[in-house]
């Protein structure tokens, strides 16, 4: 290919940050040339020059382009917009994992019929190397877990709170500096963690992409009080997004996690991410780095329009096979240690009440600890479980509510990484 015609669309965070790389940055994207923007507004954070703006981002493809980069976000006219690039021809690299997770089958199929490339390195991690490093690099290896704190902007809320910042003051923090996705409630919800699983799940157990209904659990109930009940034991909070093969199929879920502070993750603070692949060659292999922001989305789409300049005629990754549909597994059946955190009357015997509706439900406890009493004159209890099926303990949640002494409680699973 000679010179590698862009046309970028939308014209927020990701597509400036790009747009000023390309145009600050280093010398080998001189071979490459932005050819239009499609915004259907201007951007007072980015001024493009001369660049010609489009403003019906459908109109891009009728441009004299080689490849569409997608940056609007969103699921459905993004599919439309990819869809009617591929059929015009055009290669198309996107940081979309929303529209992969939902669409990728359908829209990587018609990238291989049309005899072109659509390419979504920045959709997991942003700019820290994922999606090629398990397509390509660890190719010789089977993959029997990928477990990652896979959202930046949930990472920083949480690295704040444990510092002592207020969930709403972070949240509106990581929205000022542009980590957030263009609605936020997909990160903090989990379900941003959740599509970007779904893919990674795809690449590494080479199967098809799964349905939307496995566990997703948001951040929105951790408290900082969970923090620091989480510090007496060594423990801090995260929120993991984890593909497990097993016998039976896969485990897929996304949830906040209790992580013991000497894992290799726990330590990774702010808008980073990391991942850790169990493989059966390498053993416990980690990737970290910035997971959010114009920059770092930057790199990753870079590294995609690179592939294509460089060698338009080899697919930088491998494809998942899309007929060999994932067996995901019952959330209900999987085993996990829990933190229990119950608010209970300040009075006797609440304690042997507790201890017996656990023991009726088969649940033991690694420790248990009651805390100085709160504002309320309530009593907080911390219990760390031994391991349990998810449905009993749900069960046991559930008569918990049968007893007036016992007011709220919450639970986070336990990670062994
Ligand atoms: N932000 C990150 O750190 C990050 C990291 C990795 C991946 N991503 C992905 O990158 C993509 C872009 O994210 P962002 O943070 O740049 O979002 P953003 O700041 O909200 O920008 C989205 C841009 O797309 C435009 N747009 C949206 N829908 C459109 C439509 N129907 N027609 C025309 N223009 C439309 C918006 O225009 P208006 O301003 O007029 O609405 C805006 O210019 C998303 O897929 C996101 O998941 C983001």
């Amino acid at each position: 290919m000679a010179k590698l015609k862009i046309g970028i669309c939308g014209w927020g965070n990701v597509a400036t940050g790009l747009y000023e790389q390309l145009i600050n940055g280093n010398e080998f994207y001189s071979d490459w040339e932005i050819s239009c923007i499609g915004a259907r507004r201007d951007n007072s954070r980015c001024n493009p020059g001369s660049t010609k703006i489009i403003r019906d981002i459908f109109d891009v493809v009728k441009e004299d382009i080689d490849v569409l980069v997608e940056l609007i976000g969103g699921v459905e006219t993004a599919r439309d917009l990819i869809t009617e690039a591929l059929n015009s021809g055009k290669h198309v690299v996107t940081a979309n994992k929303a529209v992969i997770f939902e669409h990728g089958e359908e829209l990587i199929n018609l990238a291989i019929k049309n005899n072109v490339r659509l390419l979504f390195e920045s959709a997991v991690c942003a700019g820290t190397p994922t999606i090629k490093i398990l397509s390509n690099d660890l190719s010789a290896n089977k993959i029997s877990k990928v477990a990652g704190m896979l959202n930046g902007t949930t990472n920083f809320i949480l690295s704040k709170m444990e510092e002592g910042a207020s969930y709403a003051d972070v949240l509106k923090e990581a929205q000022d500096n542009g980590y957030a996705e263009p609605d936020p409630s997909l990160d903090v919800n989990g379900t941003d963690a959740a599509h970007k699983i779904g893919i990674l799940s795809a690449l590494a157990f080479n199967s098809g992409l799964p349905a939307p209904d496995f566990y997703i659990e948001g951040i929105e109930d951790i408290q900082p009080h969970d923090f620091i009940y989480a510090e007496d034991f060594d423990f801090t909070i995260k929120h993991l997004a984890v593909a497990k093969l097993s016998a039976g199929g896969i485990e897929l879920r996304s949830h906040p996690v209790m992580l013991n502070k000497n894992s290799s993750l726990a330590g990774l603070k702010g808008v980073r991410n990391g991942i850790q692949f169990d493989t059966d060659l390498l053993g416990a292999f980690h990737v970290a780095g910035s997971g959010a922001g114009r920059e770092s989305t930057a790199s990753g789409l870079i590294s995609d329009l690179h592939a294509l300049s460089k060698s338009p005629e080899i697919l930088p990754i491998n494809y998942p096979d899309f007929s060999n549909k994932p067996n995901i597994l019952n959330f209900n059946d999987l085993i996990f240690k829990f933190y229990v955190y119950l608010e209970v009357k300040d009075e006797a015997g609440v304690l042997a009440l507790i201890s017996k509706i656990f023991a009726d439900h088969s649940i033991s406890f690694d420790k248990v600890i009651q805390k100085d009493q709160l504002e309320n004159s309530n009593v907080p209890v911390v219990i760390f479980t031994d391991p349990i099926i998810e449905s009993e303990m749900q069960i046991a949640l559930e008569d918990l509510t049968n007893h007036p002494e016992i007011f709220n409680f919450k639970i986070i699973r336990i990670e062994d990484l």
